[in-house]
């Protein structure tokens, strides 16, 4: 005759099985919840957990997978405001006529447009795991606001004044009043361009006194490496 014990020690193993099992959907759920974020879709989706549900054949089964589908949820939302809150942000300013990119002088900007720069900014924030927010603007006023709102805010700042460059202290200044570690990109060689093109003016840069480092020269490209430093300075 089997005793408690031995019914018991038989539970016991299947709760364990069960937890393990439990703890395999629990990290795949996490995987589902990446995917969610990454493409947009909400974490719950009554849908799909109401086609489960209609799988099922007992009531119990029903109960117990209802507190299966709780549980998920709870832990891919605990997850998704950590990744939240531990992820870097960072902010890339543009300044004027860089929305006119792919129709302004494409012989020296090129044919890409400001969109595919703002795709292409937040395709590189995806690859090393930051958060990008893109602004442009023509005016000045409106990038000293952009720059003083990023306080408290943005932990970086990746800033391409333009034609400010060479001219804005209130840039500088704004730079300076909130402090956050900033780098400089231009798509073109400014230097060169000053050297080849006459445009002596070019060479000056108020802004980049107020930066980490200036990225000149290397179109998009320039966008990556100045993301790429200051996620360097700021996990540092
Ligand atoms: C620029 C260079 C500036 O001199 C110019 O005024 C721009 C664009 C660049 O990205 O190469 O508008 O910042």
């Amino acid at each position: 005759m089997k005793n408690l014990k031995h019914y018991r020690e038989q539970i016991d193993k299947i709760d364990s099985q069960l937890l393990q099992l439990f703890e395999q959907r629990m990290e795949v759920s996490l995987d589902i919840a990446e995917y969610k974020k990454e493409h947009g879709l909400p974490i719950f989706d009554p849908k799909r957990e109401q086609e489960k549900l209609d799988a099922l054949n007992q009531p119990y089964e029903a109960k117990l997978y209802s507190t299966i589908f709780e549980l998920s949820r709870e832990h891919q939302e605990k997850q998704a405001k950590i990744v939240k809150i531990n992820k870097k942000r960072i902010l890339v300013i543009n300044g004027p006529n860089l929305n006119m990119l792919g129709v302004r002088e494409p012989e020296i900007y090129g044919s890409k447009t400001y969109d595919d720069l703002v795709k292409f900014v937040h395709s590189i924030g995806k690859e090393i795991g930051i958060e990008t927010e893109c602004v442009q603007s023509n005016h000045e006023g409106a990038i000293v606001d952009t720059i003083q709102e990023a306080f408290g805010n943005f932990d970086g700042i990746v800033i391409n004044p333009a034609a400010l460059t060479h001219t804005s202290v209130a840039i500088y200044d704004g730079l300076k009043t909130v402090s956050i570690p900033a780098v400089e990109v231009h798509l073109t060689d400014v230097y060169k361009r000053a050297e080849q093109e006459g445009e002596e003016f070019r060479k000056v840069s108020y802004v980049s006194r107020a930066c980490i480092k200036t990225i000149a020269g290397l179109g998009f490209d320039g966008y990556a490496v100045a993301l790429r430093e200051i996620l360097g300075v700021i996990s540092e």
